[in-house]
């Protein structure tokens, strides 16, 4: 039997400490405001773009509006980023993608500054990450190094499985992970043997973007298992990349979804925001 990771519990603490954070530098006159940018009404970006602008109003950062058409062009959407760049109450800029096709969402990405840049999207932040520097970190693996640390979950000497490259999740996850001492494998479409690359992982971190494509089979007795996908099944219920009820007891750490991962991503944007006040300041 696994113990659950509890993303929903450790992202609470999370926001509560930066609730409490956010207070005392409201007392030294320090406001923190956010700049959340949406082009067209994708409906789940509309549903992240509003969970992200309650977690703001439940940690008292300000959260700025910005839906814009989805025929804004390329050049409207730089201009009210440079606009947000220039402005010295805006900490943080968010730009939730994936944009209109028409946009080149690499020009949006690098047109934030790298310090507002609280997505960690920013070639200047995954550079610093790269080579060990401060800067901002993507979310989502940033909120699984708080899932194991907070679970006190060693990760030095650790061989680490990633399954997945993005630029977001796979690439960034394995950085912090080798920047935690782990040994690192990163898996992809292309990867050879893949079952048996998982089956040595002491943490299996899956980003797959395959519903329960990671069966037992996968999986060593008493590994740490992280699930990072959110997919609907037949039935309209969530499960992740993760086949949750056959890896469960083989696991000694396993995170459920929904209520792993997914608080998570939020929960560190914040962190972030807070972070770009503290260094602007
Ligand atoms: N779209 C899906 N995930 C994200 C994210 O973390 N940040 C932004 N900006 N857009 C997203």
């Amino acid at each position: 039997m696994a113990n659950i990771i509890d993303g929903k519990k450790i992202s609470q603490e999370i926001k509560d400490e930066l609730k409490a954070e956010v207070a005392s530098l409201a007392e030294q006159g320090k406001k923190c405001a956010l700049a959340v940018i949406q082009v067209g009404n994708d409906p789940a970006s509309s549903v992240y773009v509003g969970n992200k602008k309650k977690a703001c109003a439940y940690i008292g950062i300000q959260s700025v509006s910005y839906e814009l058409p989805e025929e804004t062009s390329e050049e409207e959407l730089l201009d009210l980023i440079e606009r947000l760049n220039q402005d010295a109450k805006v900490h943080g800029i968010l730009c939730q993608l994936p944009l209109p096709k028409h946009i080149d969402e690499d020009r949006v990405i690098q047109a934030i500054s790298p310090k507002k840049d609280v997505d960690g999207f920013h070639p200047q932040n995954v550079g610093a990450l790269v080579i060990g520097q401060p800067g901002f970190v993507s979310c989502t693996p940033a909120g699984i190094i708080q899932l194991l640390k907070r679970n006190k979950i060693a990760i030095a000497g650790k061989h680490c499985v990633v399954i997945g490259r993005s630029n977001i999740v796979g690439k960034p996850m394995a950085l912090l992970m080798l920047r935690e001492n782990a040994t690192v494998t990163v898996c992809h479409s292309r990867t050879q043997n893949l079952k048996e690359i998982c089956r040595e992982a002491d943490i299996l971190i899956v980003a797959i973007g395959k519903p329960r494509y990671i069966g037992a089979d996968y999986v060593k007795e008493g590994a740490v298992v992280i699930d990072v996908g959110i997919h609907r099944n037949e039935s309209n219920k969530l499960c992740g990349d993760v086949a949750y009820d056959e890896v469960e007891p083989k696991a000694s750490y396993i995170t459920p979804v929904p209520g792993g991962v997914g608080p998570m991503t939020i929960a560190m944007l914040m962190h972030n925001c807070v972070e770009a006040m503290k260094r602007e300041s």
